[in-house]
């Protein structure tokens, strides 16, 4: 397989390919970032990320004493600065951001561009992939100081075990850190062919189509389709073979027919109340709420006590 950033992450490509599934987190690694890249730069995915209400964000860091920022799948560093500016209107002095992301190629591409914008905030990588690691950074990197955790952009909407993802940020936190969570809300009045117009962005599909290119799949040879699954409240990537193809990994061959589709789980938007007990069953305490003014993106403000 070329263009995958480590052996782990080609082992984790194959396994799941045997599976006639793709996670979408690879999406976001080697030659795929770069697709991401693109998809940052559309209004459909600015607007879906869009955040509001900065009055609350005061309140809610005054007298926290934090000046470290952990920005967790922190991706091109785009939205990381537009959070920094929001930060700074909100007055509050930055020394140390943390960009953790599994992806060395994004949290490089976004360490590169934050170190060139603000030069008074120590930059520093992290490589954590959430979902399968624990990690202690926060703990051996600036003892005593308090930190603000965030999850930018709906970054919880690519993860699958959101349970696990939420326990281990709590695991890495310490008492006094602060957590906020950015989530596109489900609109629960529109049907699945309007959630899928809602989601539209036409980068999707490059990314998707990178990846399996750096599997080794030729994407000539069959059809993408995207839609919108109901029971996994997600929406659907699905690769359909039009022809058989056979591929070789380690001396392994994996062989897929004509009609075999391969699949990934491109986005999910979850409901409020659901969103909610996860952080509640993560132990995470719901300081408060916010939506903005279309709707699409709400705050959750939590704290470890
Ligand atoms: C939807 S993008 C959001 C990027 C950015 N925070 C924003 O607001 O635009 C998701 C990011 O999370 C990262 N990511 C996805 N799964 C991850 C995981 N399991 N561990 C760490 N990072 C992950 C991806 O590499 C990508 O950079």
């Amino acid at each position: 397989m070329v263009g995958f950033e480590n052996e782990k992450q080609e082992q984790e490509v194959w396994n799941s390919l045997k599976q006639k599934y793709i996670p979408f987190k690879f999406s976001y690694v080697g030659k795929a970032a770069l697709a991401f890249d693109e998809v940052m730069c559309t209004d459909s995915y600015n607007k879906a990320t869009k955040s509001s209400n900065d009055e609350y964000l005061k309140i809610f860091l005054d007298n926290s004493n934090i000046n470290s920022i952990a920005d967790i799948g922190s991706g091109n560093g785009d939205n990381s600065a537009r959070f920094i500016e929001r930060l700074l209107q909100a007055e509050l002095s930055i020394s140390n951001y943390f960009c953790c992301d599994f992806s060395d190629s994004l949290s490089e591409l976004c360490i590169n561009k934050l170190e060139n914008k603000y030069q008074f905030i120590n930059f520093k990588q992290i490589l954590w992939d959430i979902e399968t690691e624990k990690n202690d950074f926060l703990l051996n990197h600036i003892n005593n100081e308090k930190a603000l955790i965030v999850f930018l952009g709906n970054t919880i909407g690519n993860v699958i075990d959101v349970d696990t993802v939420l326990k281990n940020i709590y695991t890495s936190a310490r008492i006094g850190d602060k957590f906020i969570l950015e989530v596109s809300i489900r609109n629960t009045s529109l049907n699945s062919a309007e959630v899928l117009e809602d989601y539209n962005n036409p980068f999707v599909f490059k990314m998707f189509a990178e990846v399996l290119h750096m599997t080794g799949i030729n994407t000539d040879k069959g059809n993408y389709k995207l839609y919108y699954d109901d029971v996994r409240e997600a929406i659907i990537g699905d690769f359909e073979f039009s022809e058989d193809i056979t591929l070789l990994y380690k001396s392994e061959e994996l062989t897929f027919h004509k009609g075999d589709i391969i699949n990934s789980c491109i986005s999910r938007r979850l409901d409020k109340s659901v969103i909610e007990n996860y952080l509640k069953s993560a132990d995470w305490l719901i300081d408060n709420i916010i939506e903005n003014e279309n709707g699409t993106v709400a705050l959750f403000f939590c704290n470890k006590c």
